[in-house]
This record gives structure tokens, sequence and C-alpha cells, in this order.
């Protein structure tokens, strides 16, 4: 791992840059980056939310709570010290978050395992192989989540038919609406193009499962790389990201600790998929929440397991960073 050399504008145009690789729901990316000598910028770009399935934004913020990090990280494992305003404007909603650069610091090792991994993270939407997940691994997620700002609950088994019935409801209120079909079909893309939105070669059918995943195949595509009648992800384990608050910073933290959770489970070697249809329906976000006893606020689902054998699925596609990364003002070369 190299560290981060150059002007602070050039630096964290870089890790601006790399954060384009982040997680996004329906890989709307829907962020934007300004870079101005010693500082970067994160807004929101609330034209690319989506107006049904997201109507507040919180998981286009959540979505840019992720790219937050994946620019932290990468800064960290580049040995750059730096601190991070989150919703620095004042009557100004989309300014999220402000970086700024304060000079060098020792690289740190975990970060720098982190930032490999962004590299090979991608959602699998697969059904895991029979392996079940060490409790190990769990715990050090559990942690990782403590630390992001938010919390990681794992779902036991005696919580599971609330899931299930959490991700049923969604999916019948969701599929049995219209407007909430033709937003899903305007965000899938043929296999190997666009620049945004779900190849449909990375979604896989619902199949048979103990929590059904998102049924991207009600939109009218035919399955692409799973097809059998069996159960299939028994061993899944489900995490829910769970925030203190329910506000825009809040759901901040919570792509922030989604991102570190995703992360953390590559390293890992393990798989995951994230589930934001968990808490798009209102009577399933208070489900989930019942079941958390009230304590706390769930952000986002996470479906984590072992990989299935063979060749992982394709890469979602990324857009151009021309439209994306701006940089306004560049510091003096060092
Ligand atoms: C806030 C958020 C919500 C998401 N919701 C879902 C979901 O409900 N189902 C799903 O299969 N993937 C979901 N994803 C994963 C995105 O579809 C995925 O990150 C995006 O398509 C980019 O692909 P990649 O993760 O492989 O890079 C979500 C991701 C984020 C950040």
């Amino acid at each position: 791992m190299t560290l981060l050399v150059g002007s602070a504008s050039r630096i964290l145009t870089d890790a601006a840059l790399v954060a384009l690789q982040a997680p996004s729901v329906l890989n709307t990316q829907p962020w934007r980056w300004h870079i101005e000598r010693d500082t970067a910028r994160l807004s929101a770009d609330r034209s690319r939310r989506l107006a049904r399935i997201d109507p507040e934004g919180r998981l286009l913020v959540t979505s840019c709570g992720a790219a937050l990090h994946h620019a932290c990280v990468t800064l960290a494992a580049g040995g750059v010290d730096f601190e991070v305003d989150l919703l620095p404007g004042e009557g100004t909603p989309d300014a999220l978050a402000v970086i700024r650069y304060r000079g060098d610091t020792g690289p740190s090792a975990a970060a720098q395992r982190l930032r490999e991994v962004i590299a090979v993270r991608q959602s699998d939407r697969r059904p895991f192989s029979g392996t079940p997940v060490p409790d190990e691994a769990l715990e050090r997620l559990r942690v990782t989540a403590d630390r992001a700002g938010a919390h990681l609950h794992l779902v036991r088994a005696a919580e599971l038919l609330t899931v299930i019935a959490a991700a049923g409801h969604a999916a019948a209120a969701e599929l049995a609406d219209p407007a909430y079909r033709a937003e899903l079909l305007s965000w899938l893309r043929p296999p190997g193009s666009g620049r945004d939105g779900l190849p449909v070669d990375t979604i896989t059918p619902p199949g048979v499962r103990p929590v059904p995943i998102r049924d991207f195949s009600t939109a009218g595509y035919v399955p692409a790389i799973y097809s059998d009648t069996d159960v299939a992800d028994r061993e899944a384990r489900y995490g829910i990201v769970v925030t203190d608050g329910d506000g825009p910073a809040d759901w901040l933290r919570g792509g922030v600790t989604l991102s570190a959770v995703l992360l953390a489970a590559t390293a890992e070697g393990l798989a995951t998929s994230a589930m934001s249809d968990l808490v798009e329906e209102p009577a399933a976000r208070v489900a989930l929440q019942r079941m958390l006893g009230d304590v706390g606020h769930p952000a986002i689902g996470v479906r984590i397991g072992v990989p299935a054998a063979g060749p992982p699925p394709p890469r979602a596609p990324r857009r151009p960073a021309a439209e994306m990364v701006e940089v306004v003002a560049e510091s003096a070369p060092d």
C-alpha cells in the first residue's frame, strides 16, 4: 500500500475517486464531491432520489454515508490526518459532510486492509454456501459497527420470523404498487451496459429462501445467474444496522456503518448484500424497531454469508468521475 502524496487537493481528489466505488441504493450513486484546496465537500444529488422507494431521502443519505466512509478509509490508509464535519451547512440540506485535510500521520494498518478490499467488495445476491458464518467473525463485525458510529444488531434465531414477516410485507406492498414496479424497472439495465442502475446479470431471482431478498424479476426481467428450487440461504445471517436517532446525521452514520460492515465482512472473506427493502415500508420498519425493543432505529439490513463456489457475479458499473468529482480550487503543490 502506498502512502497518499501530493498537495492536499490532490490527495482529497484521490480519496473522492476511490469513494465512487461505494455501494448505493439501486446503484444510483447520488453524490457529488467538490474539492477546494484542503477540503472535500460531499453533497447529495437529489435528482437521483428514488421518489417511490425513498421519499424522504433516507437511503440516498445512507448511500452518501457509505461514500464518506470509503473516502475516510482511503485517507486513513494513505497516512493522512483529517477531520470530518457532518451536515456542515445550516439551511443547506444537500451539504452532507466536509473532510478537512490536516497533514500527514502514520498510516493505519486496519484502514489499509479495508482500502485493499474496496476494489473487490461487491453485492453478492447469489445463495450463500452451506458453510456457517463463524460467530467470531460476526462479533468482529458488531464491534466494527459500534466503532463506525452506529450498531449492528445480529438477528437471533428467535427473531428470524420477524425479519421474514418484514421482508414479506415489504415485497407484497411494494410489488402491488405500479409506481414501485415502474421505478425499479427504470433502474434495471441490460447485462454489461450502463453507468448506473443494476445490470440484470448482477441480480438473482428470489428463489426459495427463508428470508426473501428483493424481487427484481417481477419487473419483467428474466433472472440471470441462479435457478434452483432448493431452499437457499440456510446458513445466511442477517444484521440490522441500527442508529441512535432518526435524522439526516443518523442516516449518514448508518451509511458510514453499513460501509464499515461490508468492507470488514469482505476482508473476512464473507459475502454480503444490503437489504433496504426491510426498512422502506413503514410497517416493516416498525416491526424491526419493535424487534429491537424500541431501542434505536433500523437503518438497513445486511445479509451475510460464506460465498458460493464459482465465479462472482459481474460488477455493477459506475458513472464517469467527471460527473461526480469537481476540483473547484487546487492547493499549492508540496
Ligand atoms: C442504501 C442502500 C440500499 C440498498 N438496498 C439494496 C436492496 O434492498 N437489495 C439489494 O439487493 N441490494 C441493495 N443495495 C446494494 C446496491 O444495489 C449495490 O450497492 C449497488 O447496486 C452497487 O453494486 P455493488 O454493491 O456490487 O458495488 C443497497 C445499497 C445501499 C447503499
